[in-house]
């Protein structure tokens, strides 16, 4: 795939632009029969109604609330897109796009109040149960994300994903959704994006609860995370699959990492192993267990720095086993690409130890790569492309469940720059499903502007934008949101159509 990345941004720019274009950009793509499509939200992120009906204080809580200064405007997620309360709204939204499915998630202590399973809140179990039906009654999928990052308040104040015991909470919480919901849940994604859970959260202050412990923290969550998400499974797997008949995954968050120069590879290898090869290399290699090239480094490093054993903590052949393959399909969600580079300046540069130091290499971007005002997400398809390659040939061909790829921009309807982010990925994974990559199904994060962690309410992900000013929450369809559609509806890909948005949106 050799795109001339800035030649092909003005062309697209230029034809977008004019309202055509011409050439083979403009040739119909097929996507294959039974493909899926969906769009996806969270909890947090979109509920509101943080302190009612019986929901207890969750992580994003305390943040928000006791330490404003590490979110970029200050707001938090107490009422945000109120879906609480306006979830019938949302389905119509989804029945206006057409989708196959809704990836959403619960929150933990709105079902658990205590944490544990000794008290089900039932007004928690009536809203889920209310917004399931909701979908069911529409044909639409529910795809249900068990843990989006809103982790009990009184958890964390027992170490949460550092405390081994946090494979029993967590089992038990997903255990006590599985009785609740699994007779209409057939689609379950237990922990979404380990790597930002422990990386940002434990390792550094990017997410709640914002440890920054540097080096420590996020190799015992990766650790705990990961034997949670296969207890999980395995509960499922013995004790509701046989009836049920459901599907259970991990989506993972994979960027790709590309050399810089020719003779950079092993950067780039070593940057795949560490930012997310850490989760898929355990669970979908033959071998199972974290990437060999990563035990051996972080197990050099913490020698160097005179630890008495790898800060990174070992599986026991028992826990390799039962890790491995305990993923019916490889969830995956993307955003962008980075180049990588490493030489002896590395070393000293970042802050030892931490996990950027273990991992010693320096990232770059693109100017170029940059469309729309926003610097969050970046447009690379052919990192999209090369990423589904290489989980094709890494891993055995798994079936790929594209849980989240979006674009996020500061505002307005008229967003072509994520029209054309969409567009060029959908064609992107096209170009990889045609070479065999098993993918099933595609979720465009997110179905309407929402709460973006530290961000707050700058960065905007939503096909739907959201007037946040007003008690309502008004939510309307922007440019892409009428191409999305056409894409779902037809399960075809015409990177040249230009919709109508004088013709107001209505479910067909
Ligand atoms: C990753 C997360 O799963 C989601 O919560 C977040 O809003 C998007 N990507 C965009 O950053």
């Amino acid at each position: 795939m050799a795109y001339h990345h800035y030649t092909l941004i003005l062309l697209l720019a230029v034809q977008l632009e004019n309202g055509h274009a011409t050439g083979s950009r403009c040739k119909i793509r097929k996507f294959p029969h039974g493909f899926m499509f969906g769009t996806a939200t969270s909890s947090y992120q979109i509920e509101g109604a943080w302190n009612v009906d019986g929901k207890t204080e969750n992580i994003w809580d305390r943040l928000t609330h006791t330490r404003q200064y590490l979110v970029r405007d200050q707001s938090s997620g107490d009422t945000t897109d109120n879906s609480y309360y306006l979830y019938k709204r949302d389905v119509e939204m989804l029945r206006e796009l057409g989708v196959d499915f809704y990836r959403f998630s619960i929150s933990w202590t709105r079902i658990l109040p205590t944490s544990f399973p000794d008290k089900i809140n039932k007004a928690g179990v009536a809203y889920y149960n209310n917004l399931i039906n909701e979908l069911l009654k529409h044909n639409i999928k529910p795809v249900v994300t068990i843990f989006h990052w809103d982790l009990p308040q009184k958890l964390q104040d027992l170490g949460g994903w550092a405390n081994p015991y946090i494979v029993d909470w967590y089992a038990d919480y997903a255990r006590t959704l599985f009785k609740l919901f699994g007779d209409r849940v057939k689609y379950w994604v237990t922990i979404n994006e380990p790597h930002q859970v422990c990386y940002f959260a434990y390792g550094d202050k990017i997410l709640a609860p914002a440890l920054d412990i540097k080096g420590v923290a996020e190799y015992l969550c990766a650790k705990n995370v990961l034997l949670a998400h296969a207890t999980a499974y395995h509960i499922y797997d013995k004790e509701f699959r046989p009836k049920q008949k459901g599907i259970v995954f991990i989506s993972l968050s994979a960027q790709w990492y590309e050399p810089l120069y020719k003779n950079q590879s092993k950067a780039a290898f070593d940057a795949n192993q560490f930012e997310w090869e850490q989760y898929s290399h355990p669970i979908f290699s033959k071998t199972g267990d974290f990437p060999p090239a990563m035990k051996k480094r972080i197990a050099e490093r913490s020698a160097e720095q005179g630890f008495p054993r790898s800060r990174l903590p070992e599986f026991t052949p028992q826990e390799i086993q039962f890790i491995r393959g305990s993923s019916d399909f490889f969830g995956l969600n993307h955003y962008l690409t980075n180049y990588v580079s490493r030489n002896k300046s590395v070393y000293g540069y970042y802050e030892s130890p931490s996990f950027n130091d273990d991992l010693g290499v320096f990232f770059h971007v693109l100017p170029e790569w940059t469309i729309g005002q926003s610097n969050f997400t970046k447009f690379v398809p052919w990192g999209f492309y090369k990423l589904l390659t290489y989980i094709r040939k890494e891993y055995g061909n798994p079936t790929v469940f594209i849980t989240e790829n979006g674009f996020s921009t500061y505002g307005g309807r008229i967003d072509n720059d994520r029209v054309l982010y969409y567009t060029e990925y959908l064609s992107a994974m096209l170009d990889a499903m045609e070479e065999g990559s098993d993918v099933q199904a595609y979720t465009a994060w997110s179905l309407m502007d929402n709460f973006e962690w530290t961000y707050g309410y700058t960065e905007k992900f939503g096909v739907y934008e959201v007037d946040f000013s007003t008690p309502e929450r008004k939510r309307t369809p922007r440019k892409s949101a009428y191409v999305l559609r056409e894409i779902f509806q037809t399960h075809l890909l015409n990177r040249c159509y230009i919709p109508d948005m004088k013709v107001p949106m209505a479910i067909t």
